[in-house]
């Protein structure tokens, strides 16, 4: 474990540059400095929206030394220098990577799917057996549980939503986490949160894997699309969502960005249409075009 004999200057800020005292690590495998983590910090922050303050420290170093050990350098210096030259392309990526929370699992958060199953889906349901279509979006969906979950919602009202024109975007920044989101398999002692019938239906038993772990099955599967997007930057799609799950990602970003992309998702919500976001973010109802309609549950406004 890295130990810090230094706390940072009080008055040290992200905001102002106030430069602190460079920071010994004495017994850390490389030198790290507050200028070094300033200079993380600032890239983290323009190109995620991820807010570090110097509470971070710890993990930033504990995170990125893996990466330095991994591409042989000996100084978080080094580290900095190419991270922001042009050829540090794909390791600000991974930088990024490292640098994101991905926690996550299926039915995280379990009234929102209650509120889908009782309140939402059936009428979009109904629409699509008339032709309409459905969408939804998983924006910051990490390893796939999220998009899954809503995936198992919607197959246990509607067995035959193959033949509906009803599908689920699931996009976030971490490539790695698309990844296993794509492969679908997940160890069954994560998945103690979905009931075991729908778990039975829609995943299958991974061959070899002695039943530890489970794979979504094709009907699942097929509902979800993968993606990699960064919010911050343009998003692709054109059509609009009826409904978007946007759940503990907000909660690393400053309030500007948040009121932003607030912003931007009612921009690309049908109104009516659904928001969910996480257990301790809030949006400001009469700032955005939204209104409170349960536990972290929001409702564009709006007449379709
Ligand atoms: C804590 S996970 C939340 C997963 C899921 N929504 C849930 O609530 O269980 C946060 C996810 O947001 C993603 N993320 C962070 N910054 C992002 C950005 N600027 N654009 C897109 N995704 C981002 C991370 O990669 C991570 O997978």
């Amino acid at each position: 474990m890295n130990s810090w004999n230094t706390q940072p200057d009080t008055e040290y800020s992200l905001a102002t540059g106030t430069n602190p005292r460079d920071l010994a690590v004495p017994d850390g495998e490389f030198p790290f400095t507050w200028a070094d983590f300033r200079q993380i910090a600032e890239l983290v922050h323009s190109e995620a929206g991820i807010v570090l303050t110097e509470t971070k420290a710890n993990l930033v170093y504990s995170r990125l030394a893996k990466r330095l050990r991994t591409i042989g350098l000996r100084t978080f210096r080094e580290y900095c220098t190419l991270i922001q030259g042009v050829d540090g392309v794909d390791e600000r990526q991974a930088m990024i990577a490292a640098m994101t929370t991905n926690v996550t699992r299926f039915f995280r958060e379990a009234h929102h799917f209650e509120y889908l199953k009782t309140r939402v889906l059936p009428g979009l349901l109904d629409g699509a057996r008339k032709g309409g279509k459905v969408r939804i979006w998983s924006a910051g969906c990490s390893s796939g549980e999220e998009a899954y979950s809503i995936g198992v919602t919607l197959l246990e009202l509607a067995p035959d939503v193959a033949e509906l024109d009803v599908r689920i975007l699931a996009s976030d920044i971490d490539p790695e986490m698309l990844r296993r989101g794509n492969t679908g398999i997940y160890a069954l002692r994560q998945m103690g949160d979905i009931p075991p019938e729908p778990r039975r239906k829609w995943f299958r038993a991974v061959q070899g894997s002695g039943g530890s772990d489970l794979e979504v099955g094709e009907e699942l599967r097929d509902l979800v699309r993968f993606r990699e997007l960064n919010l911050l930057r343009e998003w692709p799609m054109r059509g609009k969502f009826d409904i978007v799950f946007c759940r503990n990602v907000m909660i690393y970003f400053d309030d500007e960005t948040q009121n932003t992309v607030w912003d931007r998702f009612a921009g690309l919500i049908s109104p009516g249409g659904i928001l969910c976001i996480g257990h301790s973010e809030r949006i400001t109802v009469g700032i955005h075009p939204y209104d409170l309609v349960g536990q972290t549950i929001y409702r564009r406004q709006g007449v379709r």
